[in-house]
């Protein structure tokens, strides 16, 4: 006991800027530069993707119409041609009427997608190398998910994973019709590139992100319309093959990270490192985002919310690594991490 008070009291010395800087409001919730984040304007708050770039994707998209039109997704609101149920529509429980189509559907994304060389699993999230850049597309099944959120709102038995009914996606297209998961990765990285920014986070790294549009399709943002384009970071490692968690500095500055953006999805797959910087590479909305309350809009006028990657950064990061070298101290990490989190809570 005495032993951790004299740990947070050299922490608390050594790290006295744990004091917020007033140039970063953590209340600020959803916005970027001071403006909300919407499906209406996040085009105009988020860098413009380089020509070259735009044309590369834009060129790979178009040299493979159908992945592309996998990758759009907006097919999975259609009936699908011969049968009188759209793709979200379809009853994935084994032993119903639909399986065979269920089969059939996504063993025939499948082999488009292995046509085009890819791993992806059918109906999961599109992550396509592409030279210096990765193009990111949510998969079928988050947005399904999403639907169901929006869904869950006026029918709470519309439970995670439910079947939606043909009624059901009439009624979610009238009053919606369209899901923001992909777009989301770049809500969040904005907010991360604005906190970075002001407060010159140097130990952390954000790949920019871009918002690509797939040729032919309407202009309008969302994930039917629009792919993310990212900087690939060739030398990156899983943040567990380091030993950067021992680095208070890391720690303290991800403990910022999480709590401005508003971070969930914290584990070594989703923080890489590249040289001496933790680089935040996964920052999808969880899938039971509501596509109307895009982008965080239930976050205003609360405090202290969606805040869960700081208890990830614990589960998944610290403590597995103090698992694993039982020499190594890391109460000096903990304590940086608490008294910034405590500061985040009372801003
Ligand atoms: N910018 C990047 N540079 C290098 N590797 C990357 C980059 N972005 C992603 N990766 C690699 O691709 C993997 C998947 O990317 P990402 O986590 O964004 O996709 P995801 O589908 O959301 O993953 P998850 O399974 O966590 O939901 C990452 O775990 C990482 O290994
Ligand atoms: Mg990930």
């Amino acid at each position: 006991m005495l032993r951790n008070n004299i740990v947070m009291l050299i922490v608390l010395l050594c790290y006295s800027p744990l004091s917020l800087s007033n140039e970063i409001d953590y209340n600020s919730g959803n916005t970027y530069q001071g403006q909300e984040i919407t499906a209406e304007n996040i085009l105009q708050l988020t860098p413009e993707p380089p020509h070259e770039l735009e044309a590369k994707v834009q060129s790979y998209l178009k040299q493979k119409p159908i992945l592309a039109n996998i990758i759009s997704g907006a097919d999975y609101y259609n009936k699908i041609m011969f049968f009188d149920k759209a793709p979200f529509t379809l009853d994935f429980q084994p032993g119903t009427p639909d399986r065979p189509i269920v089969d059939l559907y996504f063993k025939t994304m499948e082999s488009y997608i292995r046509q085009a060389g890819l791993p992806t699993k059918p109906g999961q999230n599109f992550v396509i190398p592409l030279g210096d850049h990765i193009i990111k597309a949510s998969g079928f099944f988050n947005r399904r998910e999403n639907i169901n959120a929006y869904l869950r709102q006026t029918d709470p038995t519309q439970s995670y994973g439910k079947t939606i009914l043909p009624a059901q996606l009439e009624k979610f297209n009238k009053e919606v019709g369209k899901t923001y998961q992909t777009i989301s990765r770049v809500a969040y990285w904005l907010r991360l590139k604005e906190l970075k920014e002001t407060l010159n986070l140097d130990r952390i790294c954000l790949p920019d992100k871009y918002l690509v549009h797939i040729p032919g399709r309407p202009l309008q943002v969302d994930d039917t319309n629009y792919v993310v384009a990212e900087t690939a970071l060739h030398d990156a490692v899983p943040f567990d093959q380091t030993d950067l968690v021992e680095d208070p500095e890391v720690i303290q500055q991800l403990t910022q990270a999480i709590g401005y953006a508003h971070l969930w999805d914290i584990n070594s797959r989703n923080i890489l490192v590249s040289g001496d910087k933790a680089c935040i590479v996964d920052t999808e909305q969880p899938n039971v985002g509501v596509p109307t309350k895009f982008f965080l809009k239930d976050l205003k006028g609360k405090k202290d919310e969606h805040r869960g990657g700081w208890d990830e950064l614990e589960t998944n990061i610290i403590r597995p690594y103090a698992k694993s070298h039982p020499d190594i101290d890391l109460s000096k990490v903990r304590a940086v991490k608490h008294l910034m989190q405590e500061s985040i809570k009372q801003a």
